[in-house]
């Protein structure tokens, strides 16, 4: 029987260098819920595990990890974006805001975080981090979207409890509180 016992102990050659390699680390100067972050990060490390691991910010929830499901949206200087596929690195400098951006514990809710209580717009909540963010992204822009905007942006988020009916209704509510309902704009 041939002996593989020294072979076994070869290193891979596939194996990676050191993660701590010091050209692999950056320091990264941002701004995340109106507040200064300053952070070393590791060239690789995704957004959302800065926010969730690094800065406790585990309102953003990641569902698929690849893009699909919408669950780990964030604004970063105010447009939506997919934090599990954003390098931290790339946040340089940028204005970032979190679900936790929104109402605390002891403040009143926003407009979309109401209409999403007040239309059912969740069940399990799984979802929901993701889709609020987006619609204060629409409900912030200068301009009131159009039905087709809406349900474009509302195409890249995944819910598996509610359907989309509801929380289509949420937007419609705070868009028409705040430009009136279509045709009797205010
Ligand atoms: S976890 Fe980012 S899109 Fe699904
Ligand atoms: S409320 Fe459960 S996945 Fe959307």
């Amino acid at each position: 029987m041939t002996d593989t016992t020294e072979a076994s102990r070869e290193p891979l050659p596939s194996a990676a260098p050191p993660l701590s390699e010091p050209s692999s680390w950056h320091e990264l100067h941002l701004t995340v819920n109106g507040r200064p972050v300053r952070a070393q990060v590791e060239s690789r490390l995704l957004l959302s595990d800065f926010l969730r691991a690094r800065l406790s910010l585990t309102g953003t929830h990641v569902g698929c990890e690849h893009g699909v499901c919408g669950a780990c949206t964030v604004l970063v200087d105010g447009e939506p974006v997919r934090s599990c596929l954003t390098l931290a690195v790339a946040c340089e400098g940028a204005s970032l805001r979190t679900v936790e951006s929104l109402a605390d514990e002891e403040g009143p809710l926003t407009d979309v975080q109401r209409a999403f209580h007040e239309q059912h717009a969740m069940q399990c909540g799984f979802c929901t981090a993701g889709f609020v963010m987006s619609c204060t992204a629409m409900v912030e822009a200068p301009e009131r979207p159009t039905e087709d905007e809406v349900a474009d942006q509302l195409s890249g988020h995944l819910c598996r409890c509610t359907g989309y009916r509801n929380i289509r209704a949420a937007v419609e509510q705070v868009l028409d509180g705040r430009y009136g309902k279509a045709g009797e704009e205010k």
